[in-house]
């Protein structure tokens, strides 16, 4: 029987704000206890307001490691301002610009999970350069165009060690269904062409692979 959190974690990911529904939050956290348990970090492109990063954080407490989350904080092209999902209340009253760390922050004080995180804040590209540790899983639910999903995937599957998993979000096969781009798509064929990854598991739009190979 795959891991699940606990009744309050459960709970505060349904409160917290976000787009990923129950049913691939459970597939996530059972993914990032099994990758758990091979004592390296977890580490998510796209906190947002730290939906996802609840559960990763969990299950970074759960085995002893640190969960890592990487986002500028300013949204992605669909959430600025006159987009499907945008929401006013992440927008910086004094600014007039996106900045969803402070939401991302109360999210992980309210569910006791902070000491649990590393929170790296701004480009996934340049976190990925400096980045040389072998990590346990890479999560990656960041920019929906062809360039920041290519550069994810470039800038952090490299770093899942041997047996770990790489998790990509909003993967639509079909056209008709996406509303972002089929860019996380594009990354999941090539992660699977590359040789170097095999499919574990497909939950909504969440795919979760296990590295079997070397190389990306
Ligand atoms: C779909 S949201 C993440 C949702 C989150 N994982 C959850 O479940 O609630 C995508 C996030 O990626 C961030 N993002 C997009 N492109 C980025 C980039 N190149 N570097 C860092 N963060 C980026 C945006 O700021 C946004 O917060």
């Amino acid at each position: 029987m795959p891991a699940a959190p606990p009744p309050e974690i459960l709970a505060a990911f349904e409160a917290a704000k976000g787009f990923m529904p129950a049913d691939e939050g459970l597939a996530l956290y059972a993914a990032a206890v099994t990758a758990g348990r091979l004592g390296l970090p977890l580490l998510e492109v796209g906190t947002y307001c730290g939906r996802s990063t609840l559960l990763l954080a969990d299950a970074a407490r759960r085995a002893g490691v640190t969960a890592v989350t990487v986002d500028h904080h300013r949204g992605s092209e669909e959430q600025q301002p006159g987009w499907e999902y945008h929401d006013p209340e992440t927008v910086d009253p004094e600014l007039g610009v996106m900045d969803t760390l402070p939401a991302f922050r109360r999210t992980l004080y309210r569910a006791g999970l902070e000491e649990h995180v590393l929170a790296l804040v701004g480009r996934s590209p340049r976190a990925a350069a400096l980045w040389q540790a072998p990590v346990g899983l890479v999560f990656v639910d960041g920019g929906h165009t062809d360039e920041h999903a290519n550069a994810d995937y470039e800038g952090w599957a490299p770093r899942v060690a041997e047996g770990g998993l790489l998790v990509i979000h909003d993967v639509f096969p079909d056209p008709v269904d996406e509303f972002t781009g089929q860019a996380p798509y594009r990354i999941y064929l090539r992660a699977l062409a590359s040789g170097a990854f095999t499919e574990v598991s497909a939950t909504g739009s969440l795919r979760v692979l296990r590295r079997t190979g070397t190389g990306i």
